[in-house]
């Protein structure tokens, strides 16, 4: 069990997690999906308070995936109901801890009752400055490119943008991310090692950290011991070891 005590001043910037695991945690008790779900959202408190504890500054969830549309209904319509009452009920827990919320994705085609209540937490929290949590909602990273190869390719049309000034910064400046940093932490739960489809250019140089955790039985310490492990690191950016020291 790693405590607070034990991390360094190197707290990641950003971090962003593939939580995984609800269905699974569920069937092993015997329960229903939902129930899964529903424990799952006690995990998102723990992990929003306890990044916020620490120093972290951006903290990316992911919700649900433009993939989790194929889902059986009857989850899906779950998996929204939860969104609402978790936004509802979430609200001070955020406001408490001076936190920001902020949503990224195709949110438009979300219900109408889940759009209005991100929005109305989003309003409510704009001024909060400790630590932005952004909610991944209905998002796919390969959707957000061609959104942002969409709008850039019209401003070049328009001649707004000429299209030997496309550089990084313009495409960061396009993407849903655009007021988010890079990811420095990618942590994925439950032992599947894969993206998913989940912020493919903004984890070019994340550190990936996986965990056979469940994501209902992740716990605070579960969280640090994934920065723990990051501190371990040495990111090099295509640099050799003797240039950082
Ligand atoms: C993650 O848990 C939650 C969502 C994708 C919405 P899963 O529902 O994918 O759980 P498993 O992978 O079936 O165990
Ligand atoms: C990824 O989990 C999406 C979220 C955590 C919201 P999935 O459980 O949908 O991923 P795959 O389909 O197993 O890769
Ligand atoms: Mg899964």
């Amino acid at each position: 069990m790693i405590n607070k005590e034990q991390l360094n001043s190197n707290i990641p910037e950003h971090v962003a997690i593939i939580m995984d695991g609800n269905g699974r945690w569920a069937k092993k008790k015997g329960f229903f999906r939902a129930v899964g779900h529903e424990n799952g959202t006690k995990a998102v408190r723990e992990a929003v308070e306890s990044s916020a504890e620490i120093g972290v500054k951006y903290l990316t969830l992911y919700a649900f995936s433009t993939e989790n549309w194929n889902r059986p209904k009857l989850e899906v319509e779950t998996l929204m109901k939860l969104l609402v009452s978790s936004l509802k009920k979430e609200i001070k827990t955020l406001q408490k801890n001076n936190i920001k919320l902020n949503a990224i994705g195709n949110l438009e085609s979300l219900p109408k009752k889940a759009q209005v209540e991100l929005l109305e937490v989003i309003e409510k929290t704009k001024s909060n400055d400790r630590m932005t949590l952004t909610l991944a909602l209905s998002y796919g990273s390969r959707e957000e490119l061609i959104k942002t190869i969409e709008e850039i390719s019209i401003k070049v049309k328009n001649g707004v943008i000429s299209p030997h000034l496309i550089n990084e910064t313009v495409i960061n400046e396009h993407l849903y991310t655009k007021n988010l940093p890079d990811v420095d932490l990618l942590i994925r739960t439950s032992g599947e090692q894969r993206i998913s489809n989940f912020l493919l250019w903004q984890i070019a140089y994340a550190e990936l950290y996986f965990t056979e955790v469940l994501w209902p039985d992740f716990k605070k310490s579960d969280l640090f011991e994934a920065i723990y492990n990051y501190q371990k690191r040495e990111r090099r950016f295509g640099k050799t070891s003797e240039q950082l020291s």
